[in-house]
């Protein structure tokens, strides 16, 4: 019986060293402790953050995971409430944040907390930038891979330092490799060496300098799917492009007809427009309205065309129904051209707008969840508000009884001079 219960006292023990070993606690000391060459993925949470505890498990796996791969990647967390001083090194804004330390260089993580998405961005970071694919197969495998990704093709030259330099900023956002021509398939045509070539939607693009302006700037822009499913990790990245993004919003589950026929022209017009309005444009459908309706403040018909400012928060509806492709092209145009007009956006008044709509929905939802505690919640302000307003009453009450007082004396003294 005891033997028992001491080997599992000894298997608790191992496994909570284990534990300790997959993912090390950290503290303000890391910066001085931390090696220059080592790499390290830090999850900093806040102990009341729910979405931190949501994410413990997958820490947990991913450190594990790394552990077994023999990766170079050290995994580690820290509670950024407790230590401050690595909060502030890293600039930890919200929890949780993920965070990769490589060289002394900080990539932050932006997409959805999930083991296999952020594994995926663990690997593109820690490992060199750009990659190099030495045989078809290996060309062959990174395509089945990745929807986007960017090819430097040729030796070296100044573009290869462009493209390396592009590679460094944009790692956290996409692919990049460099191949010797004869690697990719004799398929692709390219007229002349150093190129750059951007694999996605099914064909390919080769960069041109005249046409397309600056290597980093045209990896930036081209970086998403002709047209593809966005939530709100997507739709915020696609807004740091500083393009418009064109929405069809969608039911999540059971489309009804029209939203069939809605996403078919979006990703139609998409497609067939590509060269008018890429520049100004990304494209894509969303089926979680909570975002859209946020910014609209109300609850958007489904299915919808949108087309979103995320620089000012602003939002394009169309003026009229949009059932043809010619009226979704008037839509895009008049967005462009100005003559619609643009609604909400940053001003004062939208965000205090802003504020009480979501103060709003924030008790709307306690009340589904707890009508009791939204009850207390409201009443307790009102409460201690009825109550100041009693004392505010009350005081002025006496102090106007005291006046009183003072005017009859002084009428007093002054009938009593008038007797004399
Ligand atoms: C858009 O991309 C998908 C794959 O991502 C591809 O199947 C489709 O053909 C593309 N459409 C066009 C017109 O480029
Ligand atoms: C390459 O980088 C240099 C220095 O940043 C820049 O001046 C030049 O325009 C870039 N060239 C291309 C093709 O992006
Ligand atoms: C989007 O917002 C930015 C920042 O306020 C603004 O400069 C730009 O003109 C807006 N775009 C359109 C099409 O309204
Ligand atoms: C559309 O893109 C072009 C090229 O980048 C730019 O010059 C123009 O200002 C953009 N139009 C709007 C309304 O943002």
């Amino acid at each position: 019986m005891l033997d028992t219960r001491s080997s599992v006292l000894l298997s608790v023990l191992l496994c909570a060293s284990l534990v300790s070993s997959f993912v090390e606690e950290l503290d303000d000391s890391f910066m001085k402790t931390r090696g220059d060459d080592d790499i390290w993925l830090i999850k900093f949470y806040a102990p009341w953050c729910s979405f931190c505890k949501q994410l413990d498990p997958v820490w947990h796996q991913i450190g594990s995971e790394l552990k077994s791969l023999g990766s170079p990647v050290n995994v580690g967390k820290s509670d950024a409430t407790a230590n401050t001083g690595l909060a502030e090194e890293f600039r930890v804004r919200g929890y949780p944040a993920i965070i990769m330390w490589k060289k002394n260089v900080k990539y932050v993580y932006k997409g959805k907390r999930t083991k296999d998405e952020i594994m995926e961005f663990t690997h593109r970071v820690s490992g060199p930038f750009v990659r190099s694919l030495n045989s078809l197969q290996l060309f062959q495998h990174a395509m089945s891979r990745h929807d986007v990704m960017f090819v430097y093709v040729g030796a070296t030259s100044q573009l290869k330092g462009n493209f390396s330099a592009a590679a460094e900023h944009l790692i956290v956002h996409t692919n990049f490799f460099s191949a010797a021509r004869d690697v990719l398939p004799k398929v692709i045509a390219l007229t002349s060496l150093p190129a750059v070539v951007l694999f996605k939607d099914g064909t390919y693009f080769t960069y041109s300098e005249e046409r397309d302006g600056e290597l980093r700037l045209w990896i930036n822009r081209e970086r998403f799917p002709n047209f593809s499913k966005i939530d709100s990790y997507t739709l915020y990245a696609m807004g740091e492009t500083g393009k418009l993004v064109s929405l069809v919003l969608l039911e999540e589950k059971n489309m009804c007809e029209r939203s069939v026929r809605y996403k078919v022209l979006m990703e139609k017009v998409a497609a067939d427009y590509r060269e008018t309005y890429s520049r100004n444009f990304s494209f894509g459908f969303m089926e979680e309205s909570e975002y859209v309706n946020g910014l609209m403040m109300k609850d958007v018909v489904m299915p919808s065309f949108v087309v979103v400012n995320l620089s000012n928060d602003g939002y394009f509806l169309p003026q009229g129904p949009v059932d043809t492709e010619r009226q979704l092209l008037d839509f895009l145009n008049g967005v462009l051209d100005g003559s619609i007009q643009c609604q909400g956006g940053n001003g004062v008044v939208q965000r205090v707008t802003r504020l009480v709509y979501d103060s709003k929905l924030l008790l709307q939802s306690l009340y589904g969840k707890s009508p009791l505690l939204c009850f207390f919640l409201l009443a307790f302000p009102f409460a201690i508000a009825t109550f100041f307003c009693y004392l505010c009453c009350k005081a002025r009450a006496t102090t106007d009884e005291d006046e009183d007082e003072d005017a009859s004396q002084q009428s007093k003294t002054v009938t009593s001079k008038k007797s004399d």
